[in-house]
């Protein structure tokens, strides 16, 4: 037996990795070969998986999904049948698709799934009067949130919060993950290249208030998936605009104290346009919850 995953952007398919994987004495005549997504039959970033298929002389082949992306969707299984390989599809297909939901999610809505996160205090507040950044969450729940970064192909600030917080937002996790894009949303032609956000040369500036056509931007750049980490101006900009998917907010268990930044806005939002609380649990002193916008 062999398993093959798809490791990193632009490296081989999963199905290229399990066959390199299985042994050379092994006729591949007698395997068969499963597959959750259908094979490509194209050549993107690497050559098409079915010519390696074909090549390796498996003759047996069970599909999960038919792939929904138009350069593959249907391409790839009429090709394995031209080679006269038993194909089979459509196994597990629910389980598959939300196992991949942000890619499945882009070629439905032809734009990328819209995550958005928010930390805040019992009292509803994001910062201190004077923008300065407040630590509200506890090291758990910003361990919880770099696995969150980790999970989006872009991360989405806003130029305040850039100003005052100076954040790296990059995904500090101990594995291998792919660094999510940084795209910053401002008016200004010239942002401040010294802060942290620029540290390296994977960020983008859009400057444009249109988050229609921001999303269409980053859509048409192949990205599945957007976090939102700004501040409630951008962050209530994006609801409006009926541009977000998933909501997490974490909160404290300790008031602000004194006047702030609020989040009240958005959270009426929230709690007035049909976002169902699908999840409610506690990070150490936090709790976590989890809105889904149906
Ligand atoms: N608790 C949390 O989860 C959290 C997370 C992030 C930030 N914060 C805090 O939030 C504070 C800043 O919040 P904020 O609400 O003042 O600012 P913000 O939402 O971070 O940024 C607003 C800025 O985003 C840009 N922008 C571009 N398109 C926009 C659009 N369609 N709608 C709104 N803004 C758009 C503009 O930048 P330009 O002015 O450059 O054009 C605008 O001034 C910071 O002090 C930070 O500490 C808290």
């Amino acid at each position: 037996m062999s398993t093959g995953a798809h490791e990193y952007f632009g490296g081989p398919h999963a199905e290229v990795n399990c066959i390199d994987r299985v042994d050379a004495e092994i006729k591949k005549e007698d395997l068969t070969l499963f597959c959750t997504l259908e094979p490509c039959n194209h050549t993107g970033k690497t050559p098409p998986c079915t010519e390696k298929i074909i090549s390796s002389g498996i003759k047996k082949i069970v599909i999960g999904v038919v792939d929904p992306n138009p350069l593959v969707s249907g391409q790839g299984i009429r090709k394995l049948k031209e080679a006269g390989i038993d194909v089979k599809v459509g196994v597990l297909e629910e389980e598959i698709k939300s196992s991949n939901e942000f890619y499945f999610f882009k070629h439905e809505n032809k734009r990328p799934f819209v995550t958005i996160k928010i930390a805040q205090t019992i009292d509803n507040y994001a910062a201190d009067n004077n923008g300065k950044p407040i630590k509200i969450t506890s090291e758990k729940s910003n361990h919880d949130v770099q696995n969150i970064r980790a999970l989006h192909d872009v991360i989405v600030t806003g130029g305040n919060t850039l100003r005052n917080d100076n954040p790296t937002m990059n995904a500090r996790v101990d594995f291998v993950a792919n660094q999510p894009k940084r795209i910053l949303l401002s008016s200004e032609a010239k942002a401040d290249l010294k802060l942290n956000f620029f540290k390296d040369d994977h960020f983008q500036i859009i400057d444009d208030v249109d988050l229609k056509k921001v999303v269409q931007i980053i859509y048409k750049q192949n990205f599945n998936s957007i976090l939102v980490e700004a501040g409630p101006k951008l962050v209530e900009s994006f609801l409006k605009d009926g541009l977000c998917d998933r909501l997490i907010s974490y909160q404290s268990p300790e008031p602000l104290g004194n006047e702030g930044i609020s989040w009240s806005a958005v959270l009426n939002i929230i709690e007035k346009n049909g976002f169902n609380l699908t999840s409610s649990y506690t990070i150490d002193r936090d709790i976590k919850r989890v809105f889904i916008n149906d």
